[in-house]
This record gives C-alpha cells, structure tokens and sequence, in this order.
C-alpha cells in the first residue's frame, strides 16, 4: 500500500452529536416494539457500540458479518452470509447498522435476505450516505451523515483494515 493522504471531515464530537440525535429518534419511533439492532462487522462495530447506548429501550443486539467480493475501496456485488444472527428475528424489528452505504448492493442484499427471516419489520440505519456510487436504489431510515463521494475511513471505516480506531471520520487521498 502507498502513501495515503488523510484529511478530517467529520470530528468526533460531530459524530457524537448526530449518534445521540439518532438514538433519540430510534428510541421515539421503536416505542412499544421489539428492536433488534443488527451490526455489519467488521466497520460498524464502533458506531453500533455507540448507538446502542443512545437508545434508550430493552432492545436486542448482535451482529452480522457478510463477505462482498471486491478490492479493498470497492465492493463486487457478490454478497454471501459468513455470519447469521444468533438471535430470533420472528416477530421482531430489525434495524440492520451499517457503517456506509455505498453502491446499496450489501444493504439491497441483506434488506432481501432478513425480510425473509419472520421479522415484522427490516429497516437500515447507517452512519453515511455516500450517494454518487448508487447502483441498487436503497434508502436508509436512519442517516447520519449524507455525503456524495469520497472514500472515508475512521469510526469503525477501513482500508485494507487499517484505519478504523480513528476518533473522527477522514478522506483518504490514495496514491
Ligand atoms: P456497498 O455494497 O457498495 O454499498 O458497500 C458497502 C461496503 O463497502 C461498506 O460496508 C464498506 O465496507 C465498503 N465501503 C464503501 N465505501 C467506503 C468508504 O468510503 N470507506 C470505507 N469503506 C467503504
Ligand atoms: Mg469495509
């Protein structure tokens, strides 16, 4: 790997603010209801983490893990399961957490795969929005931050695995 080039674009007490500001919704919409929170590992480990605190409710949570055949900045689209949830899904409401929905393949995929698992309702919250890669059209009912291109690592976001410790969330320029 080369040289890469990084720059913040959105700070740690940002990214702090909008998770408190998402859970207060998560926590307003899903009163009454059985919420299961679904994490896609590896990136959204941190952002799961830390909304799952901002929700204030008896809700479930446990993690998924899929594998996308692709390069280290690009997905493939072919998308395969490496890890099911451990919890019951029937009757229940599914909210998967995503780092970043990109090109919408992962998401459009797993949207398919859980609304065929018994839950009542399958819904996405995702920390970004990066909008101008979109080729499976999929909205997110939780968006923290929408932003149309870039490649951005930090909180739970990667390159090559690296980079995902980060407090705050960077562009990186590679070389
Ligand atoms: P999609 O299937 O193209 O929407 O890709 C989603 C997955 O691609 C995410 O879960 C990330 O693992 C990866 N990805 C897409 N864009 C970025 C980025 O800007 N930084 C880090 N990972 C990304
Ligand atoms: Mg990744």
């Amino acid at each position: 790997m080369r040289e890469a080039l990084r720059r913040e674009i959105i700070s740690s007490l940002e990214i702090q603010a909008r998770v408190d500001e998402l859970g207060r919704q998560i926590t307003h919409d899903y009163q009454g209801r059985q919420l299961v929170l679904l994490g896609v590992l590896n990136g959204a480990f941190v952002f799961a983490a830390d909304l799952c605190r901002a929700i204030a409710l008896d809700l479930e949570i446990d993690f998924i893990r899929v594998a996308s055949y692709g390069t280290a900045s690009k997905s493939s689209g072919k998308i395969r399961l490496l890890k099911e949830p451990s919890i019951e899904l029937t009757g229940k409401d599914v909210l998967l957490v995503e780092d970043i929905v990109d090109t919408g393949t992962t998401m459009a995929w797993m949207l398919e795969h859980f609304g065929q698992s018994g839950a009542d309702t399958v819904r996405i919250c995702t920390l970004i929005d990066k909008t101008e890669r979109r080729r499976v059209p999929v909205t997110a009912a939780y968006i923290g931050f929408s932003l149309d291109q870039g490649f951005l690592v930090g909180y739970g976001l990667d390159y090559g695995e690296k980079y995902r410790n980060l407090p705050a969330i960077y562009t990186l320029q590679v070389e």
